[in-house]
């Protein structure tokens, strides 16, 4: 049987629980592949550190190059967070001829196409299923199923911190900055919440969510973007009177062949599914115009629900492997050509 031996940049929470998972399925993992997958080198800022996980068999190192130069491991995972040290490091690893998966929104936002065209040119994978929703299998669901029709719109709730402080204000009367807090003591929010409560965190999975539903690659500039930052209790308090709740959605729409995409506070009538969604949840409704509107729903962060998208990453990754498949974008079965023609 082929033996896969992966690599992984962090082991703090989403990386410990891509190594639970590992552990936990790899019995059915190997029987859907038909390869034994081991982590077999994690590269960690502190080797010491305790870990929530069973490291048994796994060098932990903080030398990267030591991963790098290692011609056993193909997969490698990055966990780390941060973009330029994490760019850079996965620059050298696709030329290397390393498949990557990331769970690094912020790193494919910003420099998505670039990785892509390396990770094309080296025949590599770099797939990043957990970069937008957490756990909610959304871009690959778009690219196979959708891949008959053509998406109209794509939107939701796409930041879990914003709604876990949106839900706590309706239902539970908290200020803004009380549930701010709550929602840093409960791990969701960035290390710097800036991003999410300013819609910068949900404009950077818009942005993800485009490229993949209609094509086309956007920068951060072409984002409407507005935040929760400004939300007064008394405004929820009058929009839950008249039948509304406040949420912060992601929009990127086709208006007469134009893509719009934007993020910013909205009010929901409470008879619509989204006013519904509660807390770090999130859910994303994709109109097709074949199939009409669909929703996805379910946690939008969190330690093994981000870990299992990861896992869905590395699966795929070793199929193509197997089937000598590696290299296509991620996203190329997507609807650039539609895209190209509402344009014209
Ligand atoms: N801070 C992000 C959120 C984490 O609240 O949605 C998951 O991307």
């Amino acid at each position: 049987m082929k033996a896969i031996k992966i690599g992984i940049l962090g082991l703090g929470t989403v990386g410990s629980g891509v190594v639970k998972l590992l552990q936990d399925n790899a019995h059915k993992i190997t029987n859907i592949t038909g390869c034994e997958l081991k982590v077999k080198t994690a590269v960690v800022r502190n080797v010491n550190a305790h870990r929530n996980v069973d490291l048994t068999g796994i060098e932990l190192t903080n030398d990267f190059t030591k991963l790098l130069n290692d011609d056993e491991i193909e997969i490698v995972v990055e966990v780390m967070g941060t973009v330029d040290t994490a760019r850079e490091y996965i620059k050298r690893l696709l030329q290397a001829k390393k498949h990557v998966v990331t769970a690094n929104k912020d790193l494919i936002a910003l420099h998505g196409p670039e990785l892509s065209e390396l990770a094309k040119e080296n025949k590599c994978d770099l797939f990043y299923e957990a970069s937008v929703a957490g756990g909610i299998p959304i871009l690959r669901t778009i690219v196979n199923s959708f891949a008959a029709d053509q998406v109209e719109s794509v939107l939701g709730i796409v930041n879990g911190t914003t709604n876990f402080i949106l839900t706590q204000m309706t239902q539970n009367g908290l200020s803004y900055a009380a549930a701010l807090k709550l929602a840093q003591e409960k791990g969701f929010a960035e290390a710097d919440p800036t991003n999410d409560v300013t819609g910068k965190d949900a404009a950077y999975k818009m942005i993800i969510l485009t490229q993949f539903a209609f094509g086309k690659d956007i920068t951060l500039d072409e984002v409407k973007l507005a935040g929760i930052d400004g939300i007064q209790l008394e405004d929820i308090k009058e929009a839950a009177q008249l039948g509304y709740t406040l949420k912060l959605l992601g929009i990127a729409k086709l208006i007469n062949g134009k893509l719009a995409v934007s993020v910013g506070p909205v009010l929901v009538n409470n008879s619509r599914p989204l006013a519904a969604i509660q807390n770090e949840n999130n859910a994303v409704l994709v109109t097709g115009k074949a199939v009409g509107e669909t929703m996805f729903y379910g946690p939008g962060a969190g330690e093994l629900p981000t870990a299992n998208s990861v896992l869905s990453d590395i699966i795929a990754v070793t199929k193509d492997i197997v089937l000598q498949t590696t290299g296509s974008r991620f996203n190329d079965y997507s609807q650039k050509i539609e895209f190209a023609k509402a344009n014209d």
